[in-house]
């Protein structure tokens, strides 16, 4: 544990190295909820007439704890800006899963170098992943000191506490908790959407895949409890919300850590959202390993459940996924595949994959293509395998030469365009039902918005429909997204 604000000190003491050792035996350690959050009496106003902004990186969970954050320091009395020229605080919420995410983020820490030095009582924040990482804070520490504040993802709760730090002390504070296993339940939030949410289900992951840093960046997998997520539904559908996101790194795991409630998990969980009167509800992201015939059933029941499986299958070759630490193999993930399309016929499916992990071989690789080719993914996140620091993969050999990974990158990508294309071809002609999310970014004239299955549907209709479900009849169906007509009638089809 660390709370200090001595440069001088070696913070390499209080910081543990990612150790796969330490990491599994944390499972046992018990959860504690808490709801300890306060903002101090003296600091409660200080933001009165100030702003704020927070740069965000990475994954939904990130986008989430930055409308976390944002709701604290809306509660001290900022206000949001997007430029950073206006702003008192700027937090820059980091990502570790990649270096290129990495070399972004330190790229933008010493872009704001001539901004500190005009405005040095502007409070410059680095958190989120890479702060739990120690050679980044150490690095921080040495090459990038107009840095205020440094804090980890278990310790957004104490952010009060550490801008007054910051604000009247001289040197960086650094708050980043290694090992915590707690949740907090008692946060505001400030949602950006006002028709679409994130609620997280569980936080963590202790499935431990070989190349991954989020295990170590978000600590141990523990679970909210489902009357605080239930509560919390029911409250935005209240307020209007048509949308939820479910969120966790490794949903299928959820209530795992539940001890008193016995076999309570996702799919009871799924069950419970069906009664919510919210038309959406979507989750993310699944693991396949813990992908159960429960979940697959309340699946099958539709109604508000949206049918849009992400399921990262990372390579189609069972070798590699033994080495990977996935838990499963090829055949098992097709078998998981085949059911859930079978119950829920309409779902579309996307995937996650890694190409170009240690000594992947060209055969090995051909049968992620293969893979590909029989699950006719709708779309797919493809990576170049990123040896992270002090995982497990990072001290394995590679023999594979950067440039074979490229190729097979684009190999990859070319199979997945076509399958991409392949399957908006269906929605020719169809009427499906779209959640209007605003204007086109390429387009102020054209509305945007996604379907069930989260195709992005483009059209044109009064700016009044944003935050509405309205029906679309499909005219052009393109590679990445589908034009079509707004249809006036309220009825609803495709689903
Ligand atoms: N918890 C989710 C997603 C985690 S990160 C899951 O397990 O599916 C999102 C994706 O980043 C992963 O699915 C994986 O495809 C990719 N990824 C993670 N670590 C990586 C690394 N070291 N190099 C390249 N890609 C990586
Ligand atoms: Fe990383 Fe694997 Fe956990 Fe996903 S399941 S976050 S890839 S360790
Ligand atoms: Fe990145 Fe952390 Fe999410 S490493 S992908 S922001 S959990």
């Amino acid at each position: 544990m660390v709370a200090s604000k001595l440069s001088n000190v070696d913070f390499s003491k209080y910081f543990q190295p990612p150790s796969l050792k330490d990491a599994r035996r944390r499972r046992h350690e018990a959860v504690h909820i808490i709801n300890d959050f306060s903002i101090p009496d003296d600091i409660h106003e200080i933001g009165k007439g100030k702003k704020y902004l927070i740069e965000t990186y990475g994954c939904q969970m990130n986008e989430h704890d930055t409308e976390v954050m944002a709701g604290i320091l809306e509660e001290m009395g900022y206000e949001e800006t997007s430029e950073p020229e206006q702003a008192a605080i700027l937090l820059i919420n980091t990502c570790a899963i990649r270096e290129n995410a990495e070399n972004k983020v330190f790229g933008h820490i010493g872009k704001y170098k001539a901004l500190k030095r005009e405005k040095p009582d502007m409070v410059l924040g680095i958190c989120g992943c890479m702060a739990q990482e120690e050679s980044v804070v150490n690095k921080i520490l040495e090459k990038y000191p107009w840095v205020d504040l440094i804090f980890g993802t278990h310790n957004i709760h104490r952010l009060p506490q550490l801008l007054r730090e910051a604000f009247f002390g001289k040197e960086m504070v650094v708050e980043v908790w290694s090992k915590e296993g707690d949740i907090v339940e008692n946060l505001p939030q400030s949602r950006h959407g006002h028709f679409q949410a994130w609620v997280n289900i569980m936080y963590g992951c202790d499935k431990f895949c070989t190349y991954c840093i989020v295990p170590y960046t978000r600590g141990k997998e523990r679970s909210r409890r489902p009357e605080e997520i239930i509560a919390e539904v029911r409250d935005l559908a209240r307020q209007g919300y048509k949308e939820v996101t479910l969120l966790g790194q490794n949903v299928n795991a959820y209530g795992k850590d539940l001890k008193d409630l016995e076999n309570y998990g996702l799919g009871n969980l799924m069950d419970e959202m069906r009664k919510i009167g919210i038309p959406r509800i979507r989750f993310t992201t699944s693991h396949p390993k813990d992908f159960d015939d429960h979940l697959i059933n309340v699946l099958g029941k539709g109604g508000n459940l949206c049918e849009h499986i992400h399921l990262p299958v990372q390579s189609g070759n069972s070798e590699i996924l033994k080495i990977m630490g996935r838990g499963y193999t090829r055949e098992r993930y097709l078998d998981l595949f085949h059911k859930i399309k079978a119950a829920v016929p309409n779902a579309s499916f996307t995937t996650d994959i890694i190409v170009g992990f240690p000594n992947e071989t060209d055969e090995q690789f051909e049968d992620t293509l293969s893979l590909v080719r029989e699950c006719r993914f709708d779309g797919a996140f493809t990576f170049i395998y990123s040896p992270r620091a002090g995982t497990p993969a990072a001290r394995m050999k590679d023999n594979v030469p950067m440039e074979v990974k490229k190729e097979r990158l684009q190999r990859l990508n070319d199979l997945i365009d076509q399958f991409s294309a392949e399957s908006n071809a269906k929605y020719q002609d169809k009427i499906v039902e779209v959640l209007v999310e605003g204007e086109s970014r390429k387009n102020s004239n054209v509305l945007s918005g996604h379907t069930r299955t989260n195709k992005v549907v483009n059209f044109s209709g009064p700016k009044s429909l944003v935050g509405q479900l309205v029906s679309v009849k499909i005219t052009e169906a393109k590679q990445w997204s589908l034009d079509g007509d707004w249809q006036r009638e309220p009825e609803v089809a495709g689903r």
